[in-house]
């Protein structure tokens, strides 16, 4: 049977490969591991880079997965392009087959080609393959090997034909499959109209990347040979679910309508109205897809990292639904759409289900709060702009009418000044110019929690332009104001407490609320430790003499707050454990950490405690 919805579809490809003698592997979390330069997974390989350089013996050396990736970040971000394009999204699964040093491009071609054309029974007319400029091995293949139209197999560079994770890594030159939509969706208007031209036209729609990794590039660009060459390849679910469904929206694939059917119904759109503001559903479901699985994946928003990347997406589907209607909390209905539809697959989105829901709501209220206002005064700094280059250009009309006004004396005289007054306020307009500054937009995140990525939005909609790099410098300039606080690792950095919290709330060891926070009903109490923080990472023992930060299930002490001052104590582990407590934080909203150093004994993550708080 020919599989049709995307659930066929991303099953039929594992038990291709499965049958071609691949082990399926399961996804990765999205929280990408040991990579300083990479908050999440951005392709189905990243979870194999050690094999692929030799590093690791695998038990197989043949793999198959569909990863959850996200690409809003580093390398390969597609942020921008969300919501107008219709094929490329934030979050999205990523089929991959591997190879660790097994088959290698003969392998590749032969079962990509199977498998679209047998499998999934895509007419041989309507795919178009490239390799490498150097590759002739590949490109005899295509044509020797699978017999395909030569005139169909084209030779193009770097930039589209030679993959590489990121700055460093193993990498190599590629071939891709692209699928055409036919003339008719030609979007480019060239009359050589052809994959070759690479100018994003939507008639062609690159399905499927083999990667022939040969290379591990160092931090100094440097490429060295692997010990094996392997293979790498990633076809996006949503792309081929949407030529198996006949349609070049991927939108409109089973992935995603049932979502965005929701959101038509909680806004009791018609169809004319479902139809105008497409660009604010599509960012919704998006959207809202992305922020359900990094929920679920233990990410909770935050200023700096992943929990950066979540706020973002949550607070830029949230502007968006303002825009189309919304004015209520709408993303955990979503979600709902999503962790129904896709918990078979993925179980971690049930299993989270109320931490989703929750998470959304409460992100969405607390920007609820400053949206209104942040808008309002983004929307008057790009109004006195437009104003200031409203006078200079009105300026500038009147002077040149009066200059030509044939009943005016001294005629010469006004056209000079005329010619001043234009040069000077065109000048001006120079100046003014259609750009927010970067302190501008620095301070709409700062003080009204607005992303610089929604600031973008609203200014590229009325035609102004955001000086990111200016955003750059004032947020850096904050953070060494503020001794690295909230803004100090905005792009790679670790988001320590958020993501500890999402882990011990993903693994039910708090529960949804967080830490239960009671120092109003006594001194003391009695509760399991759950993580142990030392030298800025989360550690599994501490012993004498190590400060420590130590979170319990629940605290009896005070955190500082309103003018009142931490509360002070003891927590004790068996007989001969003790930790002195000095001071309380709450980092992050449902964390709580107790500060201190440990006097005596060991102690370890899953132990229980007594905590006592000081008499005075
Ligand atoms: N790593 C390649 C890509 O992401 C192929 O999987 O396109």
């Amino acid at each position: 049977m020919t599989p049709q919805t995307s659930a066929e579809l991303r099953q039929a490809f594992l038990d291709f490969f499965q049958e071609m003698g691949h082990t399926p592997v399961a996804s990765a979390p999205l929280p990408m591991q040991n990579n300083p330069t990479l908050l999440f997974n951005n392709a189905g390989m990243n979870q194999f880079v050690d094999a692929f350089l030799g590093r690791e013996e695998r038990p197989y050396k043949r793999a198959a997965s569909s990863q959850k990736c996200m690409r809003v970040q580093g390398k390969h971000n597609d942020l921008e392009n969300v919501g107008p394009s219709p094929r490329h999204h934030t979050f999205f699964e990523m089929l991959g087959n591997f190879s660790f040093g097994d088959y290698f491009k003969a392998g590749a071609i032969r079962y990509a080609y199977d498998f679209l054309t047998k499998v999934c029974q895509i007419p041989v007319d309507r795919l178009w393959y490239t390799v490498h400029t150097s590759d002739d091995e590949a490109y005899n293949i295509w044509v020797d090997e699978i017999g395909v139209d030569p005139a169909r197999v084209l030779r193009m560079g770097d930039k589209t034909n030679f993959w590489m994770m990121g700055d460093i890594g193993p990498c190599g030159p590629t071939s891709e499959i692209h699928y055409d939509w036919g003339a008719e969706h030609c979007t480019c208007g060239q009359p050589d109209c052809s994959v070759l031209l690479d100018n994003d036209c939507g008639r062609w729609l690159e399905v499927w990347n083999l990667v022939f990794m040969q290379f591990n590039q160092d931090e100094n660009g440097v490429r060295t040979p692997l010990p094996k060459p392997g293979v790498d390849t990633g076809m996006g679910l949503e792309r081929i679910a949407s030529v198996v469904q006949g349609t070049p929206v991927n939108y409109n694939t089973d992935l995603f309508t049932a979502a965005m059917e929701r959101v038509r119904n909680l806004l009791d759109h018609s169809d004319d109205e479902r139809a105008e503001p497409e660009v604010g559903y599509r960012v919704i479901a998006d959207h809202g897809r992305a922020a359900t699985f990094m929920i679920a994946d233990g990410v909770l928003p935050g200023n700096v990292g992943r929990g950066y990347v979540l706020r973002m997406v949550i607070r830029r589907a949230a502007r968006f639904g303002r825009k189309i209607g919304f004015t209520q909390p709408f993303l955990a209905d979503v979600a709902e759409v999503f962790v129904n539809q896709m918990s078979d697959i993925y179980p971690e989105l049930d299993r989270n289900r109320d931490l989703i829901f929750q998470t959304l709501t409460l992100e969405e209220k607390r920007f609820a709060r400053t949206l209104d206002s942040a808008l309002s005064y983004l929307d008057e700094i790009l109004s006195a702009q437009q104003q200031k280059i409203a006078e200079a250009g009105e300026l500038i009309q009147r002077s040149l009418k009066n200059a030509t006004d044939p009943v005016r004396q001294l005629v010469e005289q006004q056209k000079q000044q005329t010619a001043l007054i234009v040069d000077n306020s065109e000048k001006q307009i120079e100046q003014i110019g259609r750009v927010i500054s970067g302190q501008q937009a620095f301070d709409l995140y700062a003080t009204r929690g607005l992303p610089l990525e929604i600031t973008r939005d609203v200014a590229g909609e009325r035609g102004f332009t955001v000086d990111e790099a200016g955003f750059k410098a004032a947020r850096d300039a904050h953070a060494e104001a503020s001794g690295a606080g909230a803004f100090g690792k905005y792009e790679t950095g670790g988001n320590l407490y958020g993501d500890l919290l999402g882990e011990l709330l993903r693994d039910g060891r708090l529960d949804s609320q967080g830490v239960d926070y009671d120092p109003y009903s006594g001194a003391r109490a009695t509760a399991e430790i759950v993580a142990l923080i030392h030298d800025g990472r989360s550690v599994g023992v501490v012993s004498v003499g190590q400060k420590v930060e130590v979170v319990t299930t629940v605290t009896p002490f005070y955190v500082e707050s309103g003018g009142e001052v931490s509360d002070s104590g003891w927590i004790t582990v068996g007989d001969a454990a003790k930790i002195r407590v000095e001071d309380m934080r709450q980092p992050v909203a449902g964390l709580v950490v107790h500060i201190g150093e440990v006097v005596t004994g060991e102690v370890t993550v899953g132990q229980e405690a007594h905590l006592q708080v000081d008499d005075d």
